[in-house]
């Protein structure tokens, strides 16, 4: 059996596009829609209350539009999984964090693992929650990067200004006795920012995308749940909460190729 739906992908904005680009990469014969909701972007400074509010109504708005299960693209959102779980049951939900944190214990079982993450996700404790669940003691130590986002939307992604940010954030973590191994991605905009960071943190450390594991993720899945699409043409479908223009300009630079703004629709999730 084969199911042509799509999937459901979901983000605060152009961010989670990093997430898409390693799902059409591990899934090419599935369609997609994604949804950014660019009109309340950022989510990283925001309460755990009002996300978890904003990510139940994108999620809804992705089952409207016909997807087979839901990925929650955006780490901050990520937080809000058991309730958006609840919120969609029986639809299948799956979120960034826990494929991030297996593959940060993959790379570093012994540690210590810094996880670079909005503000949200640090004052969660999101990725050492998930970290503990599967039943390690590694140390962890984390870092709030909210330059990180304006800079990788402006496109701003090397030269001085950006390593000036980078060491601000960075230094204090590679102070820390032990010093960290591995260095987690624990947001939708850093792998953008990838090769500064890999610069200045050099070449000792590892660094964790948990796009690539989250991609892993969601083919486990639907494969679990005979979910897979057939061999049809697989479309590709956008819809952003503002600025559709936008979306599509700065989108390009996360998902790694052009954007049609024609094929960015204009939706509202209030
Ligand atoms: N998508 C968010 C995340 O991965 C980053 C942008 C935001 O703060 O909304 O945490």
């Amino acid at each position: 059996m084969s199911d042509p739906r799509p999937i459901g992908v979901f983000d605060s904005g152009m961010g989670g596009l990093t997430v898409m680009r390693a799902l059409m990469a591990r899934l090419p014969n599935e369609s997609f829609v994604y949804l950014g909701d660019t009109a309340r972007l950022p989510y990283g400074t925001k309460s755990a209350d009002t996300v978890r509010r904003y990510a139940i109504q994108a999620s809804k708005a992705l089952v409207a539009r016909g997807v087979k299960m839901v990925v929650i693209a955006c780490n901050t959102a990520s937080v809000s999984l058991p309730q958006v779980a609840q919120a969609l049951s029986p639809l299948p939900v799956i979120g960034v964090i826990a494929p991030g944190a297996r593959a940060a214990l993959a790379a570093s079982p012994d540690g210590p693992i810094a996880i670079l993450g909005t503000e949200g996700t640090v004052k969660g404790g999101t990725y050492r929650t998930a970290i503990r669940a599967q039943g390690s003691d590694v140390p962890i130590v984390q870092q709030a990067c909210p330059l990180f986002v304006p800079l990788a939307e402006e496109g701003l992604v090397d030269g001085p200004i950006v390593d000036a940010v980078i060491r601000r954030y960075l230094d204090p973590l590679l102070a820390t006795v032990p010093r960290p191994k591995a260095l987690l991605l624990g947001c939708t905009h850093y792998p953008v920012l990838k090769a500064a960071i890999a610069a200045v943190a050099g070449p000792e450390f590892m660094l964790i995308d948990s796009a690539t594991t989250a991609a892993e993720a969601v083919a486990e899945l639907i494969a679990a749940k005979d979910l897979t699409a057939g061999g049809g043409e697989p479309s590709l479908q956008f819809l952003a909460t503002d600025a559709p223009d936008r979306f599509a300009r700065v989108g390009e630079i996360f998902l790694g190729q052009a954007i049609d703004p024609g094929t960015v629709e204009l939706i509202d999730l209030q």
